[in-house]
């Protein structure tokens, strides 16, 4: 799948649309709802038939998702100075299960081998109707490492949506604080 990085500075962008400046408004959230959703359409769950998708939004605007968004939109969507990225991956199965990873992990995963640690969104999808996606305890983790202010959309099929904060999904949490004070 290709691994696309659009860069607005460098002006090869193909669409504009309108927004305003916040780095978390209307549009980048919608486009992050949408995003986890194509980003499920990845997944290899030959074992749980569980596809989940998740989608990442990164402090400087980027997007790192699950999926191969770019043929969904086929074009950049430059917010102002706010440049996207999209890269292919997805929640990951392994006939030796404890192997296997999830989504959210990978998209992490996916940001911070591209220099990008700091997150403000990710948006999680799945196919389950009656439950909104919600992170497993490793995820929740993970996530911690970068932060306990950023949020999480878990979703629904339907559209519908929680937020939560890190700190709300994992108080009392153990983190990179903890290791400096040594
Ligand atoms: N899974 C995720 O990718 N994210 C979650 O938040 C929950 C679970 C995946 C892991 C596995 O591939 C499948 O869902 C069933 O557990």
């Amino acid at each position: 799948m290709a691994h696309v990085q659009y860069d607005c500075s460098q002006g090869s962008h193909l669409n504009t649309i309108n927004s305003s400046a916040s780095p978390m408004g209307a549009e980048q959230i919608q486009l992050l709802l949408h995003m986890c959703k194509e980003a499920k359409k990845s997944a290899y769950c030959p074992y749980s038939n569980f596809p989940v998708g998740a989608a990442l939004l990164t402090g400087d605007g980027k997007f790192f998702s699950a999926c191969p968004v770019v043929g969904d939109f086929g074009v950049l969507l430059c917010l102002c100075q706010i440049c996207f990225f999209t890269s292919a991956g997805c929640n990951v199965e392994n006939a030796s299960s404890p192997l296997t990873v999830c989504a959210e992990r990978t998209a992490i995963q996916k940001a911070v081998s591209e220099g990008n640690m700091n997150f403000r969104a990710m948006a999680i999808a799945s196919n389950s109707e009656e439950d909104f996606i919600v992170p497993c305890g490793a995820c929740r983790q993970v996530m911690r490492e970068f932060g306990r202010d950023w949020v999480i959309y878990m979703t629904k099929p339907d559209g519908t949506y929680i937020i939560r904060t890190l700190e709300e999904l994992l108080p009392l949490s153990f983190g990179p604080e903890n290791l400096k004070k040594f």
